[in-house]
C-alpha cells in the first residue's frame, strides 16, 4: 500500500451499507428508513421516530402505546446508579457523568454473562436494551444538571411525552407548548446521521462483538470532541465570548487572524448547507419570540452572514440547536449530554444492523517508520 492510497480522515470511503439512513448533500436532503428528517420533526413524537429507526417502520397506535408502556417503565433512575452518580465529582464534565452512567447500567444489566461469548446477546434483548438506554439517558442527564446546580432529583411523570417528561426532570416545571416542541424537534433532528464519528466507533466495537452498552460508551467518548458533537456546547462559548452582534466583526477578525475553527460551521459531508439547519433555526425563531430575545437572533443572523460571507462554509445543526437549548434554560456544558439522549437512538440501531451483518472492522495502514533494524547484542535462537 502507498501513501497515495491512504484516505486521511476515512474521507470519501464507503465503508458499508446502511438501510437506517441517507445524507444527500447534493440535494441537501437526509432520509430516515426513506422519510425526509424535516417531515418527521413537524409531525411525529421522538419515541415514534425511534421505533422507524429501529424497526424500519412509524409504528402503529397498538405498537407505539406497547413501546411507551414499556419505556415509562424505564424511565426513572435505578438506585445503584444514582449511587454512582451521586459519587462522581460535581466538577466531572457532564460527557464523562453520562459515560460513566452507561458504562455501569451495562455492568448492571449484563451481570451474569459468564463468557466475553455471551456479549452480544439475542436481537430481542438488544432492542430491549435500546429502549431502556432511550427511556432512561434523559433522566441522567437531568439529574446531573440539577445535581450540579445543587437541586434535588425529579421524578418521571407517565402523563407526559418523553420531550416535556425530560424538561420536566429538569426543571420540575411542565414546560410551555412552544418550548416542548422545538426540544422534540431537536431530538429528532439529532437522533440519526448515518456514518458519522461516533455511529462508526459504535459499529467498530459491535464489529468485535462486543455487547451494545460498550459500544454506546465508546460512541459516547467520540462525540464529546468539539469537532463532533462536543460544537453545540463550543458554539455557546463563541456566543459568550463575541457578546452581542455589534461584536462580531471584530471577534472573527482575531479568530481567524488565530486561524481559529469556528464552531458550528463546516462539515465534513454537506459542503453547501446542513439539510438540518432550516428546521432547527425555525425552532429556535420560536423560542426566540416565546422568550422575547431578539438579541440572540440578531447575534445568530449577524455571525451566519459574516462567516459565510468571508469563507463559504455554512452552519451546521449544532449551530441553532447551541443558542435553543439556551434559551430553554439548559447549562452550556449539558448541551452534548441532550446529544447523547437523542443520538442513542441511531447508535443502537446502527449497532444493532452492524450484529445483523457482521464483519469485523480492521483497516489497514500504510508504515512511515524506520526501516527494520536490530537490537544491539541480540542473537537469534537457533
Ligand atoms: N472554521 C474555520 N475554518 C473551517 C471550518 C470552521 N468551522 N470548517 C472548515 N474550515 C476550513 C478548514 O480550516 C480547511 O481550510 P484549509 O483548506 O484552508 O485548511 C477547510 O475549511 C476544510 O476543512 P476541514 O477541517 O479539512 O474539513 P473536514 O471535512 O475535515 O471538517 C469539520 C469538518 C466539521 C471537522 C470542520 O468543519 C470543523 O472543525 N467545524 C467546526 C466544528 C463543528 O462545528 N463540528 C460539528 C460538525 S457537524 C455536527 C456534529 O457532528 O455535531
Amino acid at each position: 500500500m502507498t501513501e497515495q492510497d491512504v484516505r486521511k480522515g476515512l474521507v470519501g470511503v464507503v465503508a458499508d451499507v446502511t438501510a437506517i439512513s441517507k445524507v444527500n448533500p447534493e440535494t441537501n436532503s437526509l432520509l430516515y428508513r426513506g422519510y425526509p428528517v424535516q417531515e418527521l420533526a413537524a409531525t411525529q413524537p421522538v419515541d415514534a421516530v425511534a421505533h422507524l429507526l429501529w424497526h424500519g417502520e412509524l409504528p402503529t397506535d397498538e405498537q407505539l402505546a406497547e413501546q411507551r408502556r414499556r419505556a415509562r417503565l424505564q424511565r426513572a433512575l435505578p438506585p445503584e446508579l444514582r449511587e454512582a452518580i451521586d459519587r462522581m465529582p460535581l466538577d466531572a464534565h457532564p460527557m464523562d457523568e453520562v459515560r460513566t452512567a452507561v458504562s455501569v447500567l451495562g455492568a448492571l444489566d449484563t451481570a451474569g454473562a459468564a463468557s466475553v461469548l455471551d456479549a452480544v446477546g439475542t436481537p430481542e434483548r438488544n432492542r430491549e436494551r435500546s429502549l431502556r438506554l432511550f427511556a432512561v439517558l434523559p433522566a441522567i442527564v437531568a439529574y446531573g444538571q440539577r445535581r450540579r446546580r445543587g437541586l434535588g432529583l425529579i421524578e418521571p411523570r407517565d402523563d407526559l411525552d418523553d420531550a416535556a417528561n425530560f424538561l420536566w426532570m429538569t426543571f420540575g416545571d411542565e414546560p410551555h407548548p412552544v418550548v416542548a416542541e422545538a426540544f422534540n424537534r431537536s431530538l429528532i433532528l439529532y437522533a440519526e446521521h448515518s456514518f458519522n464519528a461516533s455511529t462508526f466507533t459504535g459499529r467498530v466495537i459491535a464489529s468485535t462483538l462486543s455487547d451494545l452498552y460498550s459500544a454506546v460508551v465508546g460512541a459516547i467518548g467520540a462525540l464529546k470532541g468539539p469537532l463532533h458533537g462536543g460544537a453545540n456546547e463550543a458554539v455557546m462559548h463563541v456566543f459568550d465570548e463575541i457578546g452581542d452582534a455589534a461584536g462580531v466583526e471584530a471577534w472573527l477578525d482575531r479568530a481567524l487572524a488565530d486561524k481559529r475553527k469556528i464552531m458550528g460551521f463546516g462539515h465534513r459531508v454537506y459542503k453547501r448547507g446542513d439539510s438540518r439547519v432550516p428546521t432547527m433555526k425555525a425552532a429556535l425563531d420560536t423560542l426566540v419570540a416565546h422568550y422575547e430575545r431578539p438579541d440572540v437572533a440578531e447575534l445568530y443572523d449577524t455571525l451566519e452572514r459574516a462567516f459565510t460571507q468571508r469563507k463559504g462554509i455554512y452552519p451546521n445543526l449544532d449551530y441553532p440547536s447551541g443558542p435553543a437549548y439556551n434559551l430553554m434554560g439548559f447549562d452550556t456544558v449539558t448541551f452534548t449530554p441532550l446529544f447523547v439522549a437523542a443520538r442513542v437512538i441511531g447508535w443502537t440501531a446502527h449497532i444493532m444492523e452492524q450484529y445483523a451483518a457482521n464483519a469485523l472492522i480492521r483497516p489497514l495502514s500504510a508504515y512511515d517508520g524506520p526501516d527494520e533494524r536490530h537490537v544491539d547484542g541480540y542473537v537469534a535462537d537457533e
